[in-house]
Formats: structure tokens, sequence, C-alpha cells
């Protein structure tokens, strides 16, 4: 099977069934008072990203129009559409960063999880964005890790992080 293929196999077996999302979706009762907000990060909480059938299902049950809902999905950066990586890794490419280094930095997170910009790994464990400024241009230059913001970071401070993430995510599979 071509590399191609078995990543489309992987990606299709990573989307929910409609039963799983119809199940989750009553028991979060989504309804017209529903906050489309919270429902969208309840889902992506549950399933790691937004699946279409979940969004086709809320637009119904909240009786919002689905042109409107994948306008609020793509207005905020913190949802996806597509299957995404346990981890997210976003770097700052904005100028204030570039010029204290960002630039070095965003090669190193490169380098240690072998991805480049948009890409998620075939484990699934990691997503590696660069976007154009993360709001803290002060601790500049930044790195946010699932949330958490790493400021003044040096490629080897960033690379030390990524390991220990690794590692305790083998930890995890090992425990299994
Ligand atoms: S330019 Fe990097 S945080 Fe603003």
């Amino acid at each position: 099977m071509s590399e191609q293929a078995s990543n489309l196999d992987k990606l299709a077996s990573l989307q929910p069934t409609e039963a799983e999302v119809t199940a989750f979706l009553d028991a979060s009762r989504v309804s017209p008072e529903s906050n489309l907000i919270g429902v969208l990060q309840a889902v992506q909480e549950r399933f790691g990203f937004l699946p279409a059938a979940a969004l086709r299902q809320a637009s119904r049950r909240m009786r919002i129009p689905l042109s409107r809902i994948y306008g609020v999905v793509s207005f905020y950066a913190q949802f996806y559409t597509e299957p995404h990586g346990r981890h997210t890794v976003r770097c700052c490419r904005g100028t204030a960063c570039h010029v204290r280094g960002g630039k070095k930095v965003i090669q190193a997170v490169g380098d240690a999880l072998n991805l480049d910009d948009g890409e998620t790994s075939e484990d699934m464990m990691f997503s590696f964005e660069t976007v154009a400024c993360l709001g803290a241009c002060a601790l500049s230059p930044v790195v946010v890790i699932d949330g958490a913001y790493y400021g003044k970071v040096t490629p080897r401070r960033i690379q030390t992080v990524l390991s220990r993430i690794i590692a305790d995510e083998s930890k995890r599979e090992d425990g299994k």
C-alpha cells in the first residue's frame, strides 16, 4: 500500500461514526439553547477535532445554519476540522520573535518532531504549526505547546521540553 493511501486510511479510521456523534450530542443535551462555542469546544475535546458529522448534527439541533457554524470554526484558530495530534506545538513567526531568533526555534521544533509547518505526525502525537503572532511579543521568541506559553525560548530549551513530552508519551504507551 502506498504511504499516501495508508495515511488516508488512518485519517478515515479516526472519523467517529454518525452513531457515536449522536450519542455524544444526546448526552451533552445539545439544543437551540446551547452555546455554540461551548458545544464546539466539547466536541473537539471528545473527538480531538470537529468531525463534519458533528457539525451537521449540531446545526440541526441548534437551528444554526451550517455555513454560519463553519464561519465560526474558521474564525478561531483553536478549532480543527481534521484529525489533530494529541499535542499541538505552535511557533510564532511574527516580527518580534523573528528578530530574537524565532526562525532557529521554528527550525529546531521542526527537526525535533520531523514535521513541516501544518503537519501532523503519523502516530498522531504532534501537530506543528506556525502563527503570525501569539500575542506575547514581550516574551519573544514564543512557542505554545498545548496552550502553555514558553517565552524567551532557545532551540535547546524547546527541544528539551519536546523530549520530555515524548518520554512521557512513551511511558504512557508502555503502561497500557
Ligand atoms: S511576534 Fe511573536 S508573539 Fe508576537
